[in-house]
């Protein structure tokens, strides 16, 4: 709770509420700083990998068969306290823990903290460990822009970073034995069965896609409703498509527009073009994208508009290795839970055997500044990762 309470400053949006902490911005440069200490004061040897990854080690970085546990510092936009810093702090309060209790272990111990998890300023999520993986392509993630137009590339040179040695890290992933992430629950499951902590044993296909719209700006006064093309209008018809798709897909299908931008974004001016983004999770995400996208078409050409639709980032369903998941549940007693919530680990999880602890959030809510978790199922969380790492690194 104190490593928390360190980042309490850090990032604060006093206009959306809640933490912003984008990679790039000064706050993930701050956060980077402070993770660097804290892992100096442990006596790990700090490194940044060619993806902007940070790894600190206990023990030969370059040693085989390694345990790795971390997560991420970055947040949504006015996003809460836990998801991700939960992660890093309980896996630098393990190591506490590991310190304490006299064990040494007999191989290679990493903290991690991935870049970009959120993808809330590039628009790709799990940035850093998809570069890592090979996952995603160097050249796409240079050119990905933020909301001002910043390329990647840019972004990264502007802080002294080197965009051209991005990309995949095959000998570093081939180093790693095990990954286990510890994460704040997102929704609200734990709390009705009365358990602290849970054991992951799925993430669910998810995925974001870009919907474009284009019409004709004129004036909002004088354009007689006939000679419109307003691309707000089918931009809108989408939102309510999302809503009444993911209705008809059932109880797990989800699809939520949480960003939509109009350009010019005059309030007297009819909108040239509108970009909305579709968040869409669940079975099968695509065959409700397309159902969207069938409404967006329709919607766009009554309006005389035209609608554009690129997937940003898609993700299958991971099941976590189930070995390593039986390994969690065997040392922690926790139960298993499935979540709907994108993480590093079901990125590496194609790699590398990865398994996660979910602690519980009595609220439920996630990605906002309501997240919570209560200081005695924290330190339980540490205890069980601190307990994990003893024995995967025996
Ligand atoms: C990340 O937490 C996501 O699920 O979008
Ligand atoms: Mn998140
Ligand atoms: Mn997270």
């Amino acid at each position: 709770m104190t490593l928390l309470t360190d980042l309490d400053d850090v990032g604060r949006d006093p206009r959306r509420g809640g933490w912003s902490r984008h990679l790039g911005d000064d706050a993930e440069s701050t956060l980077r700083e402070w993770f660097t200490e804290q892992a100096g004061r442990r006596g790990l040897q700090v490194e940044t990998d060619a993806n902007l990854n940070l790894w600190a080690w206990w023990g030969d970085p370059e040693g085989p068969d390694a345990v790795a546990t971390g997560s991420h510092l970055d947040s949504v936009p006015g996003g809460g306290a836990y998801d991700g810093p939960l992660g890093v702090a309980s896996a630098l309060a393990a190591v506490d823990a590991l310190r304490s209790r006299g064990v040494v272990p007999g191989r290679p111990l990493a903290v991690v903290v991935f870049a970009e998890e959120e993808g809330g300023r590039f628009g790709v999520p799990c940035l850093g460990s998809r570069l890592l993986t090979g996952s995603l392509d160097p050249d796409r993630a240079r050119g990905l822009r933020d909301p001002d137009g910043v390329t990647l590339a840019e972004a990264l040179t502007s802080r002294g970073l080197r965009p051209e040695h991005l990309g995949p890290e095959p000998r570093r992933i081939a180093r790693l034995g095990r990954f286990v992430e510890l994460h704040v629950e997102q929704g609200r499951n734990l709390a009705p069965r009365g358990e602290p902590l849970a054991v992951g044993s799925t993430i669910v296909a998810h995925g974001r896609w870009r919907l474009s719209f284009t019409g004709r700006a004129d004036h909002a006064g004088t354009t007689r409703r006939a000679d419109r093309r307003d691309p707000m209008v089918p931009a809108a018809a989408t939102v309510l498509a999302a809503r009444a798709t993911m209705e008809a897909h059932g109880d797990d299908a989800r699809a939520t527009v949480g960003r939509l931008h109009p350009v010019p974004g005059g309030t007297n001016v009819v909108a040239s073009r509108v970009d909305l983004w579709l968040d869409a999770r669940g079975p099968l995400p695509q065959a409700l994208v397309d159902d969207v996208t069938a409404a967006a078409r329709s919607a766009a050409d009554a309006e005389g508009c035209t609608v554009e639709v690129r997937a940003e980032s898609v993700s299958d369903e991971v099941t976590l290795d189930p070995g390593l998941a039986d390994t969690l549940a065997t040392i922690t007693g926790a139960g298993r839970l499935a979540t709907a919530a994108g993480h590093d680990a079901g990125v590496l999880a194609a790699h590398v055997p990865a398994g996660m602890l979910h602690v519980r959030n009595p609220s439920g809510v996630s990605h906002a500044p309501d997240e919570h978790a209560e200081d005695a199922d924290v330190a339980a969380g540490v205890r069980a990762l601190a307990d994990v790492l003893e024995e995967l690194c025996r």
